[in-house]
């Protein structure tokens, strides 16, 4: 930017409006007079953008929104609603809040873009969508240890191995895992957090297996107190996500697998708020009364417990680009448009 293209400066500085530095375009546009001109003319500008990929991002988006403005007649008050409402969207963010992820959540496009990038494959294990309550400060957990404090909730036991999609384990996969409390809260819901709980960082063993205690998730509602709660009220839609555990998975040389596990039975889980849940991720948690087990895995009281068993299987990077590349192929999209 210019030095002096900024909007804003000391009145007793001398200062001259200035422009991005990019000139008026070499071609004439009609004067926008009527709508079909206005979209001719901005769609006629985008053929600038240098980027190919971008360029044809942005005609496709301009395409669309024009098309939705003129389909539904939109009016002025609407769209002064809709500006005040994604302004609230924006002001609701806080360095721990991401109220734009939300949206973008309760109207399926993370979903939808985690589901055309991530198609199933080759028998890997499917991806779910991140949501907004990973951390970085994750504990680092010793295989078979507790990923949540004492009193968090009914245990619960999980383990599993992690492959390739060859058959082969692979060893010191970094995994995440995090899950809500009993009460359907994450650790970062409360202003009293002083460390992570419920979330822990393992890593596999040479064979590719993985254990820890946890607790069994419970269903929750996405934050209902923001602009997009209040859009979920006025849709009516509930605004509960089916309990889930959420696990990531990372190793050099394959690709970075996202996902969660929805335990059966639960009243939400074909209206998902996010859309998260697909078939292949819906686990069964068997009920173990077994007190000596319980001890020996290292529950404190001496109980029943929940079991998970669920083994992963990674793709390697080169199978995922593949992948991403036979999608492309099949649906005929172009990346570009020229
Ligand atoms: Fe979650």
């Amino acid at each position: 930017m210019p030095a002096d293209a900024q909007t804003t400066f000391p009145q007793d500085e001398v200062h001259h409006a200035v422009s991005n530095g990019i000139g008026a375009p070499e071609f004439n546009l009609p004067l926008p007079d009527r709508p079909e001109i206005i979209t001719a003319n901005i769609l006629k500008l985008l053929e600038q953008a240098h980027d190919p990929r971008l360029r044809f991002l942005l005609k496709t988006l301009t395409r669309h929104m024009h098309q939705f403005i003129t389909e539904t007649s939109l009016t002025t008050d609407e769209w002064m609603k809709a500006i005040e409402f994604l302004t609230r969207v924006g002001q609701t963010c806080t360095p721990i809040r991401q109220e734009t992820i939300l949206l973008s959540d309760v109207f399926g496009i993370s979903a939808l873009v985690d589901a055309i990038n991530n198609p199933p494959a080759a028998g890997a294990t499917e991806s779910s969508v991140l949501g907004p309550f990973f951390t970085e400060d994750a504990a680092d957990v010793e295989l078979g240890h507790s990923i949540a404090s004492e009193g968090k909730g009914e245990y619960m036991f999980v383990e599993g191995t992690v492959k390739g999609t060859d058959g082969k384990p692979i060893p010191n996969v970094t995994i995440d895992t995090w899950e809500t409390d009993d009460h359907g809260f994450y650790d970062t819901q409360y202003t009293s957090r002083e460390a992570p709980d419920c979330r822990g960082r393992l890593r596999t063993d040479s064979e590719g297996r993985y254990s820890y205690r946890a607790v069994v998730p419970v269903p929750y509602p996405i934050p209902g107190d923001g602009p997009v709660g209040e859009m979920l009220l006025n849709m009516r839609r509930h605004n509960m996500r089916p309990a889930h555990l959420h696990m990531m998975f990372e190793a050099p040389g394959y690709a970075k697998l996202v996902t969660a596990f929805y335990p059966a039975g639960d009243e939400f889980i074909q209206s998902d708020a996010v859309f998260g849940v697909k078939k292949s991720l819906v686990v069964n948690l068997e009920q173990v009364n077994d007190p000596e087990r319980a001890k020996a895995l290292g529950f404190k009281r001496a109980e029943g417990f929940k079991y998970l068993r669920k083994d992963i299987v990674m793709r390697t990077e080169a199978e995922a680009r593949e992948t991403r590349t036979q999608i492309d192929e099949k649906t005929g999209l172009p990346l570009f448009d020229d």
